[in-house]
């Protein structure tokens, strides 16, 4: 799918992603990330396995196409007790690995032990179309992101790694108030090449961090 330019004003509609979306998931994915992912990665978004997602369609297309993604955002649930600053998106990446040593993030949300059922919502995914870009499509993907993670009352934050370059998700994250906690140096491996990464957060449910922002 090339969608290189919209001639007619989008009506945008945010839903789940399911099955039928499996073949334009991955093809999107191709297109805006360095990375390849795994196939299982798409097979568990697409069932919901661990995963929660928010596809964006655009209505106003022909009828063919009405129903067919546009931009996405996939996450999960995960304890804060295991999580790690390290640990990459998923296990999807096959040219990414994580270099950065583990650190619990539990650790920089002032992670409380007596409270071992305390949980994130980590971003694994965000993209969107380029013809679409620049329409306020992603913000109102991270909008359905924090609302589901602010409605899980054991919930303190939503975070997500950003590579050092991508000007536009960095402004988008600080536009939208996640702060940067951290930065990880050499976290991304892409062919041969280490990146650096910021570690993004945005506190939900009273959750905070224990250290000042860079
Ligand atoms: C990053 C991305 C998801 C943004 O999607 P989008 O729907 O265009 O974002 P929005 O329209 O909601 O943008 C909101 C804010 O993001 C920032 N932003 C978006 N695109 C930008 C750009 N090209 N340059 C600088 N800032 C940008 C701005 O602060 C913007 O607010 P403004 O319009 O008031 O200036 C999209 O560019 C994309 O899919 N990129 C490739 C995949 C990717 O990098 N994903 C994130 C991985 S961490």
């Amino acid at each position: 799918m090339v969608i290189s330019k919209i001639c007619h004003r989008p009506t945008i509609r945010y839903r789940p992603i399911q099955p039928s979306d499996l073949e334009i998931l991955e093809k999107i994915h191709a297109d805006v990330f360095p990375i390849r992912y795994e196939s299982e990665f798409f097979q568990n978004v697409v069932n919901e396995r661990d995963i929660v997602s928010w596809a964006a369609v655009d209505c106003s297309r022909p009828n063919d196409n009405n129903n067919e993604l546009i931009g996405f955002v996939t996450a999960r649930i995960v304890l804060a007790k295991e999580s790690e600053v390290g640990l990459l998106r998923f296990k999807e990446g096959t040219t990414m690995v994580p270099q950065a040593p583990a650190a619990q993030i539990g650790d920089l949300l002032r992670y409380d032990p007596s409270r071992p059922d305390q949980t994130l919502v980590y971003i694994l995914t965000l993209g969107v179309v380029e013809a679409y870009r620049n329409r306020g499509i992603a913000t109102s993907l991270i909008r359905e992101v924090i609302k589901y993670a602010a409605s899980i009352s054991t919930c303190r934050a939503v975070y997500l790694h950003v590579i050092s370059y991508n000007i536009a998700a960095i402004h988008l994250y600080k536009k939208m108030s996640f702060k940067c906690i951290r930065r990880l140096q050499g976290f991304y491996l892409i062919n041969g090449q280490h990146y650096d990464s910021y570690l993004f957060v945005y506190y939900v449910n009273g959750g905070r961090s224990p250290c000042s922002p860079l």
